[in-house]
């Protein structure tokens, strides 16, 4: 049986590490629908273009260490506007999600767009502010030269390049569970992320 949990929301407000433990505790596969988009960003600043990139990804393109740069997450953002690189990576997403066992994807429209039926859908969120000190420190503590300010400006414009589109924008599914982590260390937002999907296994 396939059971599929859909994890959206901006820049760092935690999904990844939230992702990360859903699918541990539950012992799902997952997918960072992120890395997707950065990985074809990537190609662009090499001078491919975009659409030819998201035909040609393949698995040896997601390097997550390489992709998590703050050029690359604009560059994401910049291709992921474009309706033919999203229509090129639906598929495999949609894949993904149906394997046997249970999956977890996270990204922006995972409960909006690519698995509208998702069984579990949660929107993880917290405000520019808390979210750009995050990151600030994971890029800093990896030694690069970025300063608070950067960052909270490049998040900002970001989540208005990907709320504006019209392309799958960002924003919460209907039936979507909001998880607040402003103000949540990450055991207790991961605490309550399961407590949620439990409850929704638990109805289905
Ligand atoms: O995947 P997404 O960009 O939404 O965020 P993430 O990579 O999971 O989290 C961004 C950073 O915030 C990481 O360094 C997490 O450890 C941290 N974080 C946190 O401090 N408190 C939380 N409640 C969640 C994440
Ligand atoms: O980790 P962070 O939340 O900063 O970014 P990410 O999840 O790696 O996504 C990078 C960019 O890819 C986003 O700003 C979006 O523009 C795009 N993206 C998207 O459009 N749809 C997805 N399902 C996932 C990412």
């Amino acid at each position: 049986m396939s059971f599929t949990i859909a994890i959206d929301g901006p820049a760092a407000a935690g999904k990844g590490t939230i992702s990360k433990a859903v699918a541990a505790h539950f012992e799902f596969a997952h997918l960072d629908t992120g890395l997707l988009y950065r990985a074809v960003g990537a190609k662009t600043l090499d001078g491919t273009d975009p659409i030819e990139a998201a035909r040609k990804l393949v698995a040896e393109d997601l390097d997550a260490d390489n992709l998590r740069t703050p050029d690359v997450a604009q560059a994401a953002s910049r291709v992921a506007v474009i309706a033919d690189v999203r229509a090129a990576l639906v598929d495999f997403q949609r894949a993904f999600a149906r394997r046997v066992g249970g999956a977890v994807l996270d990204g922006r429209d995972i409960g909006t767009v690519i698995c509208p039926n998702a069984e579990a859908k949660l929107f993880v969120t917290a405000s520019a502010e808390v979210r750009a000190k995050r990151r600030f420190l994971e890029l800093d503590g990896k030694g690069l030269d970025v300063s608070q300010e950067q960052v909270l400006a490049d998040v900002k414009e970001r989540d208005a390049r990907d709320m504006g589109r019209a392309e799958a924008p960002l924003k919460p599914a209907e039936d979507a569970v909001i998880v607040d982590t402003s103000d949540l260390t990450i055991e207790a937002a991961v605490a309550s992320a399961i407590k949620a999907i439990t409850q929704l296994r638990e109805n289905a």
